[in-house]
């Protein structure tokens, strides 16, 4: 392996096509490209974001491979392509073990294939599980400002599942300027709540921390709600925790019950994409038969299309989109190249002669 800036090599002397070499992006240059920039990801995540609700991505439906004996487990695969003047293709492998927390592990893990515009080339494979837990916060953190306009800044926090997506989330929102007077912990496990307790001590963040010992009194106590479980169906039913009307990340997308959600404000990334796979928003349209449930998109609030009730909790449910993933990934394989680090395993694609 060597570490070069890419050459395309060509195909045939004269041959129009050149093939770009394959490199390989470990998780250490992932995470050392994209510390200290949130507010520049929350950017570049909101603008592929607002591409894809124009129409100008092609993000299919996330196909699930699930195991009859590994029932909690799946693997993941996202493909996506970004047109424009991002020009990328390219698939996410995702695998969530939730067994893994148990031995310390983190549950999920990932890897990141970038192909190329114009051949079709796989030219990159990424570690991909900081990207995946990167572009999820981002989002996260775009949707907190933008359903928060019109109402009180929300100044308590409170994390419901407290594993590597909350700690994402925590780190961009405060990577983006949100401050807070109190933070929230609750956790089904005492290890999880105490290890998302100590990153927060470790990274001198304001605030009071409270860990609290049950879903009601963290959400009672909290103007900002973040669900980032593995709760694989709903355990959160009560309307009355909601009654201060917050506004709640539903990341981990089915903690609420589908007659909670009949009451709030709901809105998603995708609608097509949201409504599967036995998410909340999914229920509550077997529920009721209709989409009526649904105030809109976020693209709808960015754009102000669709006002954010403010006499109702707020609920964001995002399914997570492909396209965020490879635009993050193309972004770091960028920055990468810039710095003169890209590490390229030569020979990766031999038959490069159609005739031999
Ligand atoms: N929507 C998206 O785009 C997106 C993207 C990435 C991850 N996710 C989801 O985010 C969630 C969290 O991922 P992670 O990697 O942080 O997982 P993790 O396993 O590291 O942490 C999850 C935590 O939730 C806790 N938990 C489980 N059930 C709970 C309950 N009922 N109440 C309170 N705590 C509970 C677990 O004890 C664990 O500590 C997953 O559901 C994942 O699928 C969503």
């Amino acid at each position: 392996m060597t570490a070069i800036r890419p050459t395309p090599a060509r195909a045939e002397a004269d041959g129009p096509a050149a093939v770009p070499p394959f490199a390989v992006i470990g998780g250490g240059q992932v995470r050392h490209t994209l510390a200290g920039r949130e507010q520049e990801i929350v950017d570049l995540v909101e603008a592929t974001y607002r591409l894809h609700s124009a129409g100008d991505t092609v993000n299919p439906p996330s196909y699930f491979l699930r195991f009859p004996d590994r029932p909690a487990s799946r693997i993941i695969a996202l493909p996506a392509s970004i047109g424009g003047q991002v020009r990328v293709d390219g698939l996410k492998w995702i695998s969530s073990f939730p067994e893994n927390v148990a031995s310390g592990l983190p549950r999920a893990s990932a890897v990141l294939i970038l192909n190329d515009h114009d051949t079709g080339y796989p030219f990159a494979c990424l570690e991909s599980s900081i990207i995946s837990a990167t572009r999820t916060a981002a989002l996260a953190a775009c949707a907190a400002a933008a359903l928060s306009r019109g109402r009180a800044r929300p100044t308590r926090v409170g994390f419901v599942g407290t594993g590597l997506i909350a700690r994402y989330i925590h780190t961009f929102l405060a990577g983006t300027g949100w401050e807070f007077a109190e933070i929230g912990v609750h956790d089904l496990s005492p290890e999880s709540g105490a290890g998302f307790r100590g990153y927060l001590e470790r990274t001198g963040t304001g605030g009071r921390i409270t860990v609290h010992e049950s879903a009601e009194s963290l959400i009672s106590s909290s103007d900002l709600v973040v669900f980032a479980t593995v709760a694989g169906r709903p355990h959160v039913s009560e309307r009355s925790w909601f009654d201060h009307d917050p506004v709640v990340l539903h990341v981990s997308l089915r903690d609420l019950a589908p007659e909670l959600l009949l009451s709030t404000a709901n809105f998603v990334d995708d609608v097509e994409h949201c409504l599967k796979a036995g998410t909340s928003p999914h229920l509550a349209e077997q529920l009721t038969g209709g989409r009526e449930f649904l105030d809109g998109t976020l693209d709808d609030v960015l754009a102000g299309r669709v006002p954010v009730p403010t006499d109702r909790p707020v609920v964001f449910s995002p399914f997570g989109l492909g396209v965020l993933d490879l635009a993050v990934g193309k972004y770091v394989y960028d920055e990468v190249v810039r710095a003169g680090e890209l590490t390229v395993i030569p020979d990766f694609f031999h038959e490069l002669r159609r005739y031999g």
